[in-house]
């Protein structure tokens, strides 16, 4: 008796996990959802569980209509406050129940002003620029009716074959999750019923950054530990943070497609962290089961991603289509159904929707594009840029130039410029790079020729211009790189080199013995070797936004410092993919000395001579560049790493402090990073894993002492059997980036 008395009790308190459920925690609401609930149809209740594109309509009668039925739960691809409020107003004041509809758009990196794209993002390692970046987005879309985003994407990408790592936050667990927070944060703001604020959708969960051969789309094989240690703890890290909506993906993880995936979506989001938002699935992500083999049909793909726990199906119809016959089968019942639109309800009573179903038309005109908007976006493509090379500080160019050659197909390409996933960004409002040196220098200081129309061009017949261009000059300034639909959703590549004949075009512009600068933009880290070889200075500017043009021309000219830092590995070739910094260590690690060149292989060398470790005899084993790098235009010294004690408890905490230097000219930021390796576990542990960063400003001579905490916890990962933080030796780096840094050690007893 007294166990299942006990059991009861554990029952009901899990259920309340107030730590986990405020919005449940709020009984009016709760009350007013289950009234609903009591009242609605099951045609209303899969309305609310249906999200449509417009154009599934024909026509906007036709939509009109299903609203009014009550058939429609929420849109996406559709803005403008006149449209929507329109249609809401049919939600609202004609369907039987007025229960507004929901408006859902990918506003990835901003609406009309365009911010770097997500990986640009997280090159500035700059949680509060980030929300901030973030908190615009949401108040100029906003204004044009939308209430929900489908983003962050915060799938951990460690392929840059991967189109959609252009939209991700990098390699690193703890970097993503850092990023993740702000993100959410920037869009919904404490109060998400805010009229500039909307939901943000943690997505795609989960692994579909994993896709084998980097392929899109494909299958993702990950074991337990590395989907806990690795992939999750972003979505956790948004969950924690508030986070109104997750979205399913459309990969299979170890076989089970992650939008019918009970593990993952049951155990995990619901149960293990108590998420009590709602789950829209990816577009036709439930239909999609069928291609998978995972369902025969529309009903079995429903009953799969219904046990799994998806509240809201994107734009297939197998819950409409097979709802009724699955409780007449007895395999759903309508006490899961009731769940669902109780989720959906819920985000939308935390949206305010149901007291104010309409967006103020009156306010896009003076947010969007606003002042202050594109400062903000400057300030982020600024802080976005990485310094990889600058021979001779080349860099920053003087005023005294007399005239500087712009050349290449990213110089004057304004749409190219903005990044994949923009959806509601105009070409128009991008000022180029070309634009802003013509406006900082003046136009007789410029000499532009393309050299090439586009990344892909093949055809040399510019380069003959752009050789010219360069001669007339003191310098060259090469802007190179990759149209923005080559990056981004189901645009993978298995080439990482600059595409065309852009190194050719380089190639010809070395030749005349002009000093070269390269601006890369692009959504991936490409394989830049060659780049490398011929330029005296190359700065990676990702996919910058809309203001990219003056941020790289402020920079270029010294009145910004770079900052930015590589979110994830830049390799030397595509065939050492994949590469990342946090690995495995192995039983044979390679090192400078134990591995012979390939060039350097003597003629019938013995079979074992080579050296038996890691690494590849024409690659070596390192990258082109670590994760965390990235230069400026002063130097910083970093001294005195002190860690407050040797040894702590798993639930102790140290101090870290390190005093970092501004050794150099210029007054500068610099991203110190405190790294950490568990010499010994109960499973191997990564070579290394960023456990902190902060990012300091320091004028030139300036020095500082940087304090970070690490707690026991920090180091706490999943063994297979449990979460835990081991006893044992660590290392502890705190350095520029994540190969180099002061060493010391510590135990956790
Ligand atoms: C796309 C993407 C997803 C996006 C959704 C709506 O296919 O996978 O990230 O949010 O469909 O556009």
């Amino acid at each position: 008796m007294k166990k299942a008395y006990l059991f009861i009790i554990a029952l009901f308190l899990f259920s309340c996990n107030p730590a986990k459920d405020s919005s449940k925690g709020n009984t009016e609401i709760e009350g007013k959802i289950q009234d609903l609930i009591s009242q609605m149809t099951l045609e209303e209740k899969l309305g609310q569980m249906s999200q449509f594109d417009p154009g599934q309509f024909g026509d906007e009668e036709n939509l009109k209509q299903a609203i009014k039925d009550g058939e429609v739960g929420s849109i996406l691809n559709l803005v403008g406050a006149a449209t929507i409020n329109k249609l809401q107003k049919v939600a609202v004041e004609e369907s039987r129940l007025g229960i507004p509809i929901i408006i859902g758009r990918d506003v990835i990196h901003g609406y009309k002003t365009i911010m770097p794209i997500p990986l640009g993002m997280a090159a500035t390692w700059n949680p509060e620029l980030t929300e901030k970046a973030m908190a615009v987005s949401a108040k100029e879309a906003a204004t044009e009716g939308v209430h929900w985003t489908f983003a962050p994407m915060i799938d951990i990408s460690r392929d840059p074959r991967w189109g959609r790592i252009a939209e991700s936050c990098g390699e690193d667990t703890y970097l993503a999750s850092q990023l993740a927070v702000a993100m959410v944060k920037g869009f919904q703001g404490e109060d998400p019923s805010a009229p500039d604020r909307i939901a943000a959708c943690a997505k795609h969960f989960v692994g579909y950054g994993a896709a084998e051969g980097g392929r899109d789309y494909n299958t993702a094989y990950i074991p337990e530990t590395q989907l806990r240690n690795d992939y999750l703890p972003p979505f956790k890290a948004a969950t924690d943070a508030g986070v109104l909506t997750f979205m399913s993906g459309f990969n299979d993880l170890n076989g089970v497609p992650v939008s019918g995936n009970e593990f993952t979506l049951k155990n995990i989001l619901r149960e293990e962290w108590g998420f009590n938002g709602m789950v829209v699935s990816d577009w036709a992500s439930i239909y999609e089961m069928i291609a998978h083999g995972y369902a025969a049909d529309p009903k079995e793909a429903a009953e799969k991603s219904l046990r799994a726990g998806v509240d809201m199906e994107m734009t297939s119809n197998c819950y409409v289509s097979s709802a009724q016959a699955l409780l007449d089968e007895g395999k759903l019942d309508m006490r899961t159904i009731n769940r669902y639109v109780a989720n959906i309800l819920r985000v939308k009573f935390e949206l305010g929707l149901f007291d104010n179903p309409y967006t103020d038309e009156s306010l896009a005109a003076k947010t969007i594009l606003a002042p202050e908007n594109l400062e903000v976006a400057k300030e982020a493509a600024s802080e976005s840029f990485v310094l990889l090379q600058n021979k001779q500080q080349l860099l920053p160019l003087s005023r005294e130039l007399k005239s500087v050659a712009v050349i290449g197909p990213l110089a004057d390409a304004p749409h190219d410029q903005m990044g994949t996933w923009v959806f509601d960004g105009n070409k128009e409002n991008s000022v180029t790079p070309l634009t802003a040196l013509r406006e900082k220098l003046g136009t007789n200081k410029v000499n532009f020729a393309k050299g090439l129309e586009i990344s892909r061009s093949r055809s040399t017949e510019g380069f003959a211009a752009a050789v010219q261009a360069a001669k007339k000059s003191d310098i060259a300034l090469l802007f190179m790189g990759e149209e923005s639909i080559l990056s981004g959703e189901a645009h993978c590549l298995t080439n990482l080199e600059l595409l065309g004949a852009q190194n050719e075009l380089i190639d010809a512009i070395a030749a005349t013995g002009k000093p070269i600068v390269v601006v890369i933009m692009a959504g991936r880290p490409l394989t830049i070797s060659h780049v490398l070889d011929k330029a005296d200075a190359v700065l990676y500017a990702w996919a910058p936004g809309t203001m990219g043009g003056p941020a790289i021309a402020d920079m270029l000219f010294g009145e910004t410092v770079p900052s930015g830092k590589t979110p994830v590995t830049f390799l030397k070739t595509v065939g050492q993919v994949p590469m990342y910094y946090n690995h495995k260590n192995t039983g044979r690690p390679a090192d400078y000395s134990n591995w012979t060149q390939l060039d350097k292989i003597p003629v019938e060398a013995g079979q074992t001579s080579l050296g038996n470790t890691s690494h590849y005899l024409d690659a070596g084993f390192d990258p082109l560049f670590p994760f965390g790098f990235g230069l400026s235009y002063t130097t910083f010294n970093y001294s005195g790493l002190n860690i407050s004690t040797g040894s702590m408890p798993a639930d102790g905490t140290m101090e870290v402090t390190v005093t970092v230097e501004n050794t150099g000219d210029y007054d500068g930021d610099e991203i110190v990073q405190l790294y950490i390796h568990d010499k010994a576990g109960s499973i191997t542990r990564p070579v290394k894993q960023l456990k902190g960063f902060d990012k300091v400003h320091l004028k030139a001579g300036e020095m500082k002492q940087v304090s970070l905490t690490l707690k026991g916890s920090d180091l706490e990962f999943y063994n297979g059997k449990k979460y835990l933080t081991e006893a044992g030796e660590f290392d502890l780096w705190v350095g520029p980036n994540s190969a180099e840094g002061l060493h010391t050690t510590f135990t956790i007893n």
